[in-house]
């Protein structure tokens, strides 16, 4: 409970040495990552572990809200976390570890099982879009899921939450959580989460129909750009990927009702993190060709690099279970003594002697 201790920044359970920001958040290891995660989230990741305090999570029992065959979700986390470290987050000064490993999540979630209400998840929009049309079979654990969010944040008192556009409802229902927990319980212990949402890119779509968003558990591979693509598969999903017949226009008023296109320009502006406008200056009033071939060029500077490094980081699969176990002993200090004392605000007993668990 004490490695107050200073030497590593980000270890401290009561938080911020040099008093600063703390942010989680979490990723699925329900495929390789996508441009979509890259872009909405990844690339946020990477810079805002300048100035903040960052908790990262490959949120494994987040991923078992659908089926996962066991053998693929080990791989899938282990790909993942590489991916992770190829993107640039750094596991020593910041922390990266699998969620399981920290049992303090399915702890607080529990609480917080009883204090949201179900009227309030019968709102969330991506349960009814995962359970589709025959809700009755989905699992419970998919329609509580955003109870576990809320506590995969809040076991850390973490104030900053850097997500893609999808994920916003979600954070909503955390910060009503915790206001109910507060007022419930007449305390003042869990903070407001302010969520990061940022970039032409926080909505990435799918390159076979732009109204709907690129996901890595999307059956067509052809719908998404993986992190690990070789050049050529990326030549060729851009050369497919669904446009319409007009030329691009040459302001960004002109990509409205036009989501193929819209999405692609986006993706572009991302990338060479110049305005909308500016990729429309030099490419309205063309048609795709050449347009989809320099963004093609740009994808493929821009991952080549991270999915070779991936490769290599995957090379030694020990030393990255390491990496994650020793993420996961630092995360568990911070949030023990969090769920510890939300356990003890609740009215439970303390718990079990010389364990970690309820002060006395
Ligand atoms: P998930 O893949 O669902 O675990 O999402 C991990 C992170 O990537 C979350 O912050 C999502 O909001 C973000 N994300 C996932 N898909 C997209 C997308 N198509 N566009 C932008 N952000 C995304
Ligand atoms: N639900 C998020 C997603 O699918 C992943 C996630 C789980 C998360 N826990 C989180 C994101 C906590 C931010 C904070 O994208």
């Amino acid at each position: 409970m004490s490695s107050d201790t200073g030497s590593t920044p980000g270890t401290s359970p009561s938080g911020n040495p040099a008093s600063r920001p703390r942010i989680f958040s979490g990723i699925q290891p329900s495929g390789v990552p996508t441009l979509g995660n890259y872009l909405g989230a990844l690339r946020n990741w990477v810079r805002l572990q300048e100035g903040h305090e960052c908790i990262f999570s490959i949120v494994d029992l987040h991923a078992i809200t659908v089926w996962q065959e066991p053998e693929r979700l080990r791989t899938q986390t282990l790909e993942m976390a590489a991916s992770l470290l190829a993107c640039g987050i750094d596991a020593e000064r910041h922390i990266l570890f699998h969620q399981s490993a920290v049992r303090a999540h399915a702890q607080l979630a529990w609480i917080f099982n009883c204090v949201a209400r179900i009227g309030w998840l019968n709102r969330m929009t991506q349960f009814k879009d995962k359970a589709g049309k025959d809700r009755e079979a989905a699992s419970a654990g998919l329609y509580v899921y955003p109870n576990l969010m809320a506590a995969d944040i809040l076991a850390y008192h973490a104030t900053r939450v850097p997500v893609g556009d999808d994920q916003r409802q979600h954070l909503e229902l955390a910060n009503d959580i915790a206001q109910k927990f507060n007022h419930d319980y007449g305390v003042d212990f869990f903070p407001l989460i302010e969520p990061i949402i940022e970039g032409p890119a926080a909505r990435v779509m799918s390159l076979r129909d732009g109204t709907k968003k690129m996901s890595k558990s999307d059956p067509s591979d052809q719908s998404r750009i993986n992190l690990t693509d070789p050049p050529d598969v990326i030549a060729l999903k851009i050369r497919r990927a669904k446009t319409d017949p007009e030329p691009l226009p040459s302001e960004p008023g002109g990509l409205e009702g036009r989501p193929e296109a819209r999405n692609l320009v986006g993706i572009y502006a991302a990338l060479a993190e110049i305005p909308v406008a500016a990729v429309l200056a030099q490419y309205g009033g063309q048609g795709f060709a050449a347009f989809k071939e320099a963004l093609a060029e740009l994808l493929i500077t821009h991952l080549g690099p991270i999915a070779a490094e991936t490769r290599r980081i995957l090379a030694d699969p020990a030393a990255l279970i390491a990496l994650l176990q020793r993420g996961a002993e630092r995360a568990a200090a911070i949030a023990d003594p969090i769920v510890a004392e939300a356990e003890r605000i609740v009215g439970f007993l303390p718990g079990r002697a010389g364990l970690p668990g309820r002060p006395g």
